[in-house]
């Protein structure tokens, strides 16, 4: 039986009540939140990879993924504005699909919140090491600016990166609400530069042929670049902390969904119509894999020649404006990345441990973990330990392999909170909605189709990475969590992880100025 130890939804929200976190975000606010989450990587970097997979297609590679993280969302919102606790889709689970699936949701979590750190810190590192090239004459040594897939030691900057991320959680740095308001701007206005620079240049024999790749290559592009939307759920997160969740989450989630995804699309369009955006091939006609061997030697032969096409670029936008003559602009939107995108990283790190901290309150994962610093009053052991473990994977992957391993752990989480919302009509009719998924029975079905369906069309190691971490997980699981539940002990709604959670920053202070 595999949906057992159901949390009873009063229960959670009982426990929501005693802890009784500072509401203090706004629709606005969160709005912020969202699109300081979401706008990243992806767009900055993973540009260039999704041009290796699909070519000009790339854009509709942008609808699909935007389209399957709408109708995610849709689902995330109605579960979020009734459940309006900590935790996401692994307390949404815990109420509908059980513990075990709850610690399967959670544990894929670590999947997409802290390999995505690593991600976003490799995408840095490539802003940074080119800012350092065209700017000041500076040459980071290939060596140490690469891991071993293309050809280095090790990511230096990309370590260095995530090591003072993790310094600054563990020390409890606010990021206060008008910082992280400038950072969204900064970015906001990066990416309108560039549209407005680009666009005037746009050529449309760059966009033939529209599908070098066919289908699978678009699609296969569009599992990729999910990653571009991934952190909108952070807004779910905040929940407890909402004034009026019932209303302003679902218009914060899709509020700023909907902005990142007509970003997203004039940039991609920008780029391609710019410089073209065709892949690079091998002698029988096929993409060469983003991030493998072969593509980075085919890159630096073009280099050598003088040649510098969209795909090969570890800082895509900034390689558009260059191209394109803006030399200075291209240097500013570099600046901009360098230093919007740390925020990413520290706002996904985060919520990984404040994830890791809901599953410790229930039992699931040792008391340890969920210690709190004297001084610095921060859950600073999790937060080591999940720092370690970004420095380590941003040091020797990839960043399109890291943005794939975290897909595989998104798509599933939001393929699970597709059922929840789903079983949760059928169990619980009559319990009160704020908000209702519209047409759920089409919008759950195409959320649970469209997260398989990219999953399907992730690459193989991604795909094999998930199996692989969900058999660690249910290992652990049966070893440690079977027996120290607190919903098996009977002790849920005990106070002392409230307390202890209570004591900790709320994810809010990312989004508010208000003392809590
Ligand atoms: N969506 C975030 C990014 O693109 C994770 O960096």
């Amino acid at each position: 039986m595999i949906f057992w130890r159901v949390k009873p939804l009063n229960d959670i929200l009982a426990t929501a009540e005693k802890k009784g976190l500072h509401r203090s975000l706004g629709a606005w606010q969160l709005t912020l939140l969202g699109v300081g989450a979401i706008i990243g990587t992806g767009i900055f970097v993973l540009t260039a990879e999704a041009a290796q997979k699909a070519g000009p297609g790339m854009m509709i590679s942008f609808v699909i993924a935007g389209f399957v993280c709408g109708v995610a969302a849709l689902c995330y919102s109605e579960l979020s504005s009734m459940v309006p606790v900590s935790g996401s889709a692994y307390t949404y689970s815990y109420a509908v699909l059980g513990e075990l699936i709850a610690w399967m949701v959670g544990w894929a979590l670590v999947l997409e919140y802290a390999v995505a750190s690593s991600a976003v810190a490799v995408g840095w590192s490539g802003y940074f090491v080119g800012l350092l090239h065209n700017s000041l004459g500076i040459e980071v040594p290939a060596l140490i600016a690469n891991g071993p897939y293309a050809g280095g030691l090790i990511n230096l900057p990309a370590v260095v990166i995530s090591l003072c991320v993790t310094g600054l959680l563990v020390i409890g740095t606010r990021e206060s609400a008008t910082f992280n308001a400038v950072l969204v701007a900064v970015k906001i206005t990066a990416l309108t530069a560039f549209i407005v620079i680009a666009f005037p240049t746009m050529k449309s024999e760059n966009f033939h042929p529209f599908l070098p790749l066919g289908g699978t290559g678009t699609v296969g592009a569009a599992a990729s670049i999910f990653f571009a939307y991934v952190g909108f759920d952070a807004v779910s997160t905040a929940a407890e902390e909402t004034r009026n969740p019932q209303r302003n989450v679902p218009i914060g989630l899709i509020g700023s969904l909907g902005i990142c995804t007509v970003f997203y699309l004039l940039v991609s369009a920008g780029a391609i119509g710019a410089i073209g955006a065709q892949p690079l091939i091998d002698a029988a006609g096929h993409g060469l894999p983003p991030g493998s061997l072969a593509l980075a030697e085919q890159c630096r032969q073009l280099s050598d020649a003088g040649t510098h096409p969209l795909v090969c670029s570890r800082e895509a936008l900034a390689l558009v404006l260059r191209e394109i003559g803006w030399e200075k602009l291209g240097n500013l939107l570099g600046l901009a990345a360098f230093l919007a995108l740390p925020s990413v990283i520290l706002m996904l790190l985060f919520g990984q441990t404040r994830i890791f901290f809901v599953m410790a309150r229930d039992g699931l994962l040792p008391e340890v973990l969920s210690r709190v610093h004297p001084r610095f009053k921060t859950p600073h052991i999790v937060t080591l330990i999940t720092g370690l473990g970004v420095t380590f994977a941003a040091a020797f992957f990839p960043v399109g392999k890291l943005a794939d391993v975290s897909n595989s752990g998104t798509l599933f989480a939001f393929f699970v909170v597709s059922i929840a919302v789903m079983m949760l009509r059928v169990k619980e009719k009559n319990r009160h909605r704020p908000f209702t998924t519209p047409a759920i029975w089409i919008v759950g079905p195409l959320a649970m189709l469209g997260c398989a369906g990219l999953f399907y069309f992730l690459p193989s190691e991604a795909q094999l990475v998930f199996p692989v971490w969900g058999s660690i997980g249910l290992v652990f699981y049966y070893l440690y969590g079977y027996r120290k539940s607190h919903l098996a002990l009977g002790i849920v709604t005990a106070s002392g992880g409230e307390d202890l959670l209570a004591e900790v920053r709320p994810l809010a202070d990312f989004a508010s100025d208000d003392e809590v």
